[in-house]
């Protein structure tokens, strides 16, 4: 009996696999890296452009990787194998390269949550949140921390109870919400709140024509990012769909609760900065920290709330970790064969190390941010983009029909936006994203290579 015989395991429950996918979209990406590329691109040009790359390439590309799981029932390398031929395979070999990458900085990142999860309690971050942040993201105080956060991860894969989590996302993604939504109160009475909505929330569109090259592939690399797309955990999830859902519903809502908290992240986030009279560009990858370490200082049970924040932030953390890490080991299970244990072992420490010299370097932090998601999502979703417009669509339109009570429509609108405006979207993000890349190794590790 070959390997992809074997009876695969599907959701428990009816919503068992829209929780998973809010799991997994929700995460770092809206907490820790929405705000960070909002302040850098810009303020509200740059959440503008998001939000219309939300609906005219995440959805879409949502829907292609539901249709090819469903319909082909394998991890991605396997699915895209069975949906476009043997060649395509290698494009699943570079979602595995892109899940290697990804999770390597995304661990650092979380690293950093569960270290401000322990000094809620102490106050450690209370006397100079800027500071603090400084001192616990980079160093081998980061690196302790990012395995902590990788065993947690490999001791959920490997015992395989990660449909436990399901259960996770259900209590998570509604505490995170409303956490955010009563400091979004708060944040409101502040100084520098009209400000900072003006700043959030009134897009000039000189200055999205000023800086458009570093806009768009910076808003397309987010919104893949933030929806999990680019990398099969999207294909990998829905391979374990047995009913005929309607998949159009299901990805609206998984792309509203996960664009909702964005959002709100947002009306956090900005006025406590402009309050502070800090330019929204300076924080970079600290800005969610510093500012919110900040509102825990200044509130009642501050350090209570931060507790509860931080925590669950963690477990959003770890339920899209898991989702990342679960492609390559799933891989590693169907095709070869290996032992579940072995396998995310061996995958969870890899990345580990890779891991390593983010936390050790702001620079090369930067690099792997960058280049996973504005280069390496945007290319895994123009493949699969190209496979199901120009390929194999009318399997894909029969796959995304079924559970549709009127197919022929959406299903050709679907197929015509994923041919033409969706590639050609991708292919524009893809090339600025290139040239600001190599301007980025230019200015950032040619410099860094000659000072060490
Ligand atoms: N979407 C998650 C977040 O926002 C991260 C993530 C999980 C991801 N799986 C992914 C990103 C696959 C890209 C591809 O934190």
């Amino acid at each position: 009996m070959a390997a992809s015989d074997v009876i695969r395991e599907s959701w428990a429950t009816r919503i068992g696999f829209i929780l998973a996918a809010v799991g997994s979209a929700v995460g770092l990406g809206n907490v820790w890296r929405f705000p960070f590329q909002v302040g850098q691109e810009g303020g509200a040009a740059f959440l503008f452009i998001y939000l219309a790359f939300i609906v005219v390439i995440g959805f879409p590309a949502m829907l292609v990787e539901f249709a090819i799981g469903r319909n082909t029932k394998r991890n991605p390398v396997g699915a895209l194998r069975a949906f476009g031929g043997k060649g395509w395979e290698y494009v699943g070999g570079i979602f595995l390269v892109i899940g290697f990458v990804l999770l390597a900085f995304y661990s650092v990142v979380a690293g950093w949550v569960l270290r401000y999860f322990f000094a809620s309690f102490t106050g450690a971050y209370t006397a100079d949140p800027g500071a603090y942040f400084a001192q616990i993201s980079v160093g081998w105080d980061a690196v302790f921390f990012h395995a902590l956060f990788m065993l947690s991860v490999i001791a959920i894969v490997a015992i395989g109870i990660q449909r436990g989590i399901e259960l996770a996302a259900k209590v998570m993604v509604p505490a995170i919400f409303f956490i955010l939504a009563g400091l979004s109160v708060y944040a409101f009475t502040l100084g520098g709140a009209g400000e900072a909505y003006a700043y959030y929330l009134s897009p000039d569109f000189a200055e999205i024509a000023a800086n458009w090259q570093s806009v768009l592939p910076a808003a397309a690399g987010q919104a893949l990012f933030t929806l999990s797309l680019g990398m099969g955990v999207m294909i990998t999830y829905a391979s374990y769909i047995d009913e005929d859902r309607n998949l159009i519903e299901d990805g609206t809502a998984i792309i509203s609760f996960d664009v909702a908290i964005a959002f709100v992240v947002g009306l956090v986030v900005f006025p406590i900065i402009f309050t502070a009279g800090v330019d929204p560009a300076d924080p970079g990858p600290g800005a969610v920290f510093i500012s919110l370490a900040g509102a825990f200082t200044e509130i009642g049970f501050g350090w209570l709330l931060g507790a509860i924040f931080f925590g669950t932030f963690f477990l959003a953390a770890l339920t899209s970790a898991i989702s990342i890490i679960e492609v390559i080991v799933s891989y590693a299970i169907d095709e070869h064969g290996i032992d579940r244990r072995v396998a995310t072992t061996v995958v969870g420490s890899i990345i580990f190390l890779l891991g390593i010299p983010t936390a050790l370097d702001p620079v090369l932090f930067g690099l792997y941010d960058q280049l996973a998601a504005e280069v390496l999502l945007v290319l895994g979703t123009l493949f699969i983009m190209i496979l199901v417009g120009w390929i194999a669509a009318p399997r894909a339109k029969a796959e995304l029909a079924e559970g549709l009570e009127q197919p022929d429509r959406l299903t050709d609108v679907w197929i015509w936006l994923v041919r033409v405006p969706v590639v050609v979207v991708l292919l524009v993000s893809l090339y600025l994203a290139v040239l600001g890349f190599g301007e980025f190794l230019r200015t950032e590790l040619v410099p860094w290579f000659e000072i060490r």
